[in-house]
C-alpha cells in the first residue's frame, strides 16, 4: 500500500542524517518517494551527509547542509531553507515531511546531583530541544504560505522520555520536553499529521556511547545484556516499523508511538 504521507511531490527535511537512524531514514524514504521530490540532510559532518546522499535514488534531488544544530539561529536555518527552495519553490510540492531525528545522549557520566553547570544544560537544550522546536516553526511559516501543501512532522523520541533510568538526567527530560513541545504543535495545528516515534534499542553510536559511559553499573549491564542477547534492532528494523506505523496510521496526530506497539 502507498504510505499517503511519501506520497506525491514531497519536501523531506531529515535532521542527524549523517548516521544511525537519520541515515537510514533517508535511505528508506528516500526510496519509496515520487520523482522530483526533494531531500534535505542536515547534521554537522558533510562528507558522511554526502555519503548518505548518493544511496538516494537519482530521480530525487538531494540537498546536504553542514549545520550546528546546537547553534544555528532562526534566521541562519530559515536562509538555508530558502537557499535550497530558491530553485524548487515551495508551490510545488503537494507535501513537507520534517523528521526531528537529531539528538544527542549528554553527559550521562553525571547524576542528577552534578548536574549544577548551567552552561551544559544549555547545550543540551539548545540542541536537543530548542533546536527542533524553531527549526519546526521556521518551516511551517515557509510552507504555511504555501496552504496546499499537506505537512507530516516526526519527532524521534524515546521511552526514556516517559521512563526514568540513572544517569539519563539530560537526555530523559530533553526527550519529554520535546515530546510534549510536539503534542501541543499537534493539537494547535490540526491539519498537520504529527508523529512522536519512539524507534526502540537500536545499534548505533549513541547506543554504545550508553554502554561505554553510564555512571549506572545497572544501566551499563542492562544495555550490554541487550547487545549480547541480539535484542538490539538495526537501523533499517526501526525504520521498516517507521514506515508501517505512517502506512496504518492507526494514531491520533501527536501521540507517541513505539517500535513494539501494536500495529
Ligand atoms: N539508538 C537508540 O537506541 C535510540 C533509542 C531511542 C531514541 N533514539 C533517538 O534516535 C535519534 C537518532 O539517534 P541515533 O542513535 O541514530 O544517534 P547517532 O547515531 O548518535 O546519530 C546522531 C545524529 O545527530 C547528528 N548530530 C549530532 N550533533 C549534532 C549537531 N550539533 N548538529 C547537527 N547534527 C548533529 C549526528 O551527525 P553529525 O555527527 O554529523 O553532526 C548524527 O547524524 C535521536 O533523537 C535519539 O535520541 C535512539
Amino acid at each position: 500500500m502507498p504510505i499517503q504521507d511519501l506520497s506525491g511531490k514531497v519536501f523531506l527535511l531529515i535532521t542527524g542524517a549523517s548516521r544511525g537512524i537519520g541515515k537510514q531514514i533517508a535511505l528508506s524514504f528516500g526510496s519509496v518517494l515520487e520523482k522530483d521530490s526533494h531531500v534535505m540532510l542536515l547534521a554537522t559532518n558533510l562528507n558522511a551527509l554526502k555519503e548518505t546522499a548518493k544511496n538516494i535514488p537519482s530521480n530525487i534531488s538531494v540537498d546536504t547542509v553542514s549545520i550546528d544544530l546546537g547553534k544555528a539561529t532562526e534566521h541562519e536555518l530559515h536562509d538555508v531553507i530558502i537557499q535550497t527552495l530558491k530553485n524548487k519553490p515551495a508551490a510545488q510540492f503537494d507535501r513537507v515531511v520534517i523528521v526531528h531525528n537529531v539528538g544527542t545522549m549528554g553527559d550521562i557520566t553525571k547524576k542528577t546531583n552534578e548536574m549544577t553547570d548551567i552552561n551544559n544544560w544549555r547545550n543540551y537544550y539548545d540542541l536537543n530541544v530548542f533546536g527542533p522546536a524553531i527549526l519546526n516553526g521556521v518551516i511551517m511559516k515557509i510552507f504555511n504560505e504555501t496552504p496546499s501543501a499537506k505537512k507530516t512532522v516526526i519527532n524521534i523520541t524515546s521511552l526514556l522520555g516517559l521512563q526514568p533510568r540513572k544517569s539519563f538526567g539530560y537526555y530523559s527530560s530533553g526527550k519529554a520536553a520535546r515530546e510534549i513541545f510536539f503534542k501541543v504543535f499537534a493539537l494547535e495545528n490540526p491539519e498537520v499529521n504529527v508523529l512522536n516515534y519512539s524507534p526502540g534499542p537500536v545499534e548505533t553510536d549513541m547506543y554504545y556511547q550508553v554502554c561505554t559511559e553510564t555512571s549506572d553499573k545497572e544501566v551499563q549491564s542492562s544495555f550490554n545484556d541487550l547487545l549480547v542477547k541480539r535484542a538490539v534492532l538495526t537501523c533499517e528494523q526501526t525504520v521498516n516499523r517507521l514506515l508501517k506505523v505512517l502506512e496504518n496510521r492507526k494514531y491520533k496526530s501527536g501521540d507517541h508511538v513505539d517500535y513494539y506497539d501494536e500495529l
